[in-house]
Formats: structure tokens, C-alpha cells, sequence
């Protein structure tokens, strides 16, 4: 089968190429080996960039998100007892965050797609790209027992942190690997009661950090920091809400049935470049940040927001120039995310090794930050995000 662009991966990044090319005429085949239900039922991140709402309302997918988003205007960050607001739309002129499930987000992409004619492959396997530096890059996988193939013109690897796609680019020249590794994880709850707070609380706490954050009425989502060989069994229900009461001091913590754990690990990485011959990386496949700061997702739907507008310039005028630029447009933002991702994780989390002047220095940062206008002012503009270019 031929076709223009062929996309491994059906997370926000490669279901959202899919959907952005479909708009600008340029058709695709989206593979994964999960299933669908397997797709729409993974807890992930939740809070969409103003950027990224704007996208999905622009481009016809974002009827649910503004309807069951929920738009909040500030954080709270929590240190020595008290709480300190940082007011999005007052330091941001008017911007804020969305409250929206990232498997809600690929719920509503696949719909679009589906009512589109789009083409996406569910549980497939054994998935092999060939010949990314050739001008027919070719990608083989297995459906239902049958060997297919799909001749590319553009493909675009979209395949998360567990990437096959990124190793096509042949390290060390050209791909550099930028990384590094956290010595904490943070353990994520979700539990059946009452939202503790109107917004998202971030707390520092010589315990280690916790962060209170919410996915609708009924049910929040929290994290713990933890130590990264900690497992579900480590943390019983009571320890959790003790730990929460202790480390969200003078909140009003709302305990409930816990219906979900797991624990995350924590890492940043960028690869460099993104892209070789004719395959571009977007995504997880790309970069991983820290989830301080909600960004991953975030950063998926800006990468092909780029990529999308270059393949489509790519077949509309045979010009390379904006696919061949890709990788320099994206890593800013990438970078700038990268960085805010890593100062919120210093600043809140506890290092094993710290000692009392290590947690005063970060008592004292979050004090400089939050006393001063331009502190709260460069936090809110990183959490909401920057427009798109
Ligand atoms: C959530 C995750 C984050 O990493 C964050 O910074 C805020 C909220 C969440 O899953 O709700």
C-alpha cells in the first residue's frame, strides 16, 4: 500500500500529525501495537497548555475539551505551612490551564479521525521501519497474521519513551542523547472524593514532595515523591493519606476510596537531531521531561504542530526547506520546557543526599519566586506555555 506519511504510534503525537495533515490535505496510516481500548484506558498526564486547547478547538476536536475541561487560572505552591497563589491570568493576560485527561484527549482524536476515513491500525506487531535515508522509506508490520507493507513518502516516528523509531538515527553522528536521571519517583494515586483544593497544590516538604491535582468532582489524582524502589505494595492507603496530611501541611486533604496506584519514574532527555533522511521524530520518542509541570503532552502536540506544517509544504510545493529546518524549530521550546520541568523538580523535590542547607536554599528560592512579581510571573508563563509561533 502506498501512502504519503506513515506514522508509528498512536499517542497525542502521532494520532494529532494524523488529524493536522488530514486538515492540510496530506493523508496518513497511523500503527500501534496496543489496542484501542488499551489506547483510551491509560492513565497519563492532565493538564493541556493553553496552546494545546486552542489547537484542538481550531482543527474540530475540541467540543469535549471545552465542555469537560476544566479551565484553572493559577496553582498553589506550598512550603513552610502556608500557601502562596501564583494567578495565571492576572501575570499572563488572561491564559490558563486545562484540566483534561490525556486518554480523553486521544479518545477524541481517534473519534476524529475514524469519522474522517482516517486509517489506524490497532494492535498490530512486529513493526520495522527500512530505508529512512532512501526517497521510499518502507515500514513493515504484521495485522491479524498477515505480513503488510507500507510504502512511505515521509514517516514519522511517533512511538513514545519505548521508541524503536529513534534508534533509526545512527548514534553518536548524528544523534547525541542528552539525559539525565532523578534519584526519586513519584507515587500517583487516584481516589474517589471531593477535589481538597480549587486548585492544583505543590507542595515542598522536608518528607518530600506532593502535588494535589484533580480530574473532575468525584475523583483526584496525587502524587507523592517516593524513593524510585518503592513499589504499590510499599504504600498502604493509611500511609498515603498520613503522608499527604503531613506533607500538604495545613491543606484540607479529602480522603477516599483509592482506586488506582502506580509509581513513575522520572527522567529528561532530548535526542539531537530529530530526524534523518526521511524520518522525524515527535514526541516521547524525541524527549522525556520530568512530569513537574505537566509538559509531556504538551510538548508532543507542539513538535507536530511544526512537523505537520512542514510534511504539508513538503507535498504542496516539493520544497524541503521547512522538514529540513524541523529539528531547529523544534528544540527551543523543548529546551525552555526541559529547563522549567527541571527548576520545578529541584526546587520541590528532596534530593536523598540533602542537608539542612539544602532544604533552606530551596525554602529561600521558592520564597525570591513567590514574593516577587517577576518570579511568579516567569513560573506562570512557563506553565501556561508560550504561544504557538
Ligand atoms: C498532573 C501531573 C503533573 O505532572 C502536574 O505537574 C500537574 C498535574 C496530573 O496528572 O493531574
Amino acid at each position: 500500500m502506498q501512502i504519503q506519511v506513515g506514522i508509528v504510534g498512536a499517542g497525542p503525537a502521532g494520532l494529532m500529525l494524523s488529524h493536522l495533515l488530514h486538515q492540510r490535505g496530506v493523508e496518513s496510516v497511523v500503527l500501534d501495537t496496543r489496542t484501542r481500548e488499551e489506547i483510551e484506558g491509560t492513565i497519563r498526564a492532565g493538564v493541556l497548555e493553553q496552546s494545546s486547547v486552542d489547537l484542538m478547538v481550531d482543527t474540530g476536536v475540541g467540543a469535549r475539551v471545552k465542555e469537560l475541561g476544566m479551565v484553572h487560572h493559577g496553582i498553589e505552591l506550598r512550603f513552610g505551612g502556608k500557601g502562596h497563589r501564583i494567578d495565571f491570568a492576572d501575570l499572563t493576560g488572561g491564559r490558563g490551564v486545562t484540566i483534561y485527561p490525556q486518554h480523553e484527549v486521544l479518545k477524541d482524536l481517534i473519534a476524529q479521525r475514524l469519522a474522517d476515513g482516517g486509517d489506524i491500525r490497532f494492535g498490530v506487531s512486529d513493526v520495522q521501519v527500512e530505508d529512512v535515508t532512501g526517497d521510499r522509506p518502507r515500514i513493515r508490520f504484521t495485522q491479524d497474521g498477515t505480513e503488510h507493507e507500507l510504502d512511505c513518502e515521509l514517516v514519522a516516528g511517533c512511538d513514545g519513551s519505548r521508541t524503536s523509531t529513534r534508534f533509526l538515527i545512527p548514534a553518536p553522528n548524528p544523534r547525541q542523547d542528552h539525559f539525565r536521571q532523578y534519584p526519586f519517583a513519584w507515587f500517583g494515586i487516584l481516589a474517589e472524593a471531593p477535589p481538597s483544593s480549587e486548585e492544583l497544590v505543590y507542595a515542598h516538604h522536608r518528607n518530600g514532595f506532593a502535588l494535589m491535582s484533580t480530574r473532575s468532582a468525584t475523583v483526584q489524582r496525587h502524587y507523592l515523591q517516593v524513593d524510585p524502589n518503592d513499589t504499590v505494595e510499599d504504600w498502604s492507603d493509611d500511609r498515603i493519606w498520613s503522608e499527604l496530611h503531613t506533607r500538604v501541611a495545613g491543606a484540607d486533604v479529602k480522603e477516599g476510596p483509592i482506586f488506582s496506584k502506580s509509581v513513575l519514574h522520572f527522567r529528561s532527555f532530548v535526542c539531537e537531531p530529530m530526524q534523518h533522511g526521511r524520518l522525524f521524530l515527535a514526541g516521547d520518542a524525541a524527549h522525556t521531561v520530568p512530569p513537574t509541570g505537566a509538559k509531556g503532552m504538551n510538548l508532543a502536540i507542539a513538535d507536530v504542530h511544526v512537523l505537520s506544517r512542514a510534511m504539508a509544504e513538503f507535498f504542496a510545493n516539493s520544497d524541503r526547506t521547512a522538514l529540513d529546518a524541523y529539528t531547529a524549530t523544534a528544540l527551543p521550546r523543548i529546551w525552555r520546557a526541559q529547563h522549567f520541568s527541571w527548576w520545578m523538580t529541584s526546587m520541590l523535590h528532596r534530593m536523598p543526599e540533602a542537608t539542612g542547607f539544602d532544604l533552606n536554599r530551596q525554602l529561600a528560592e521558592l520564597d525570591t519566586v513567590t514574593r516577587s512579581r517577576a518570579g511568579r510571573t516567569l513560573l506562570a508563563e512557563n506553565y501556561v506555555g508560550t504561544p504557538f509561533e
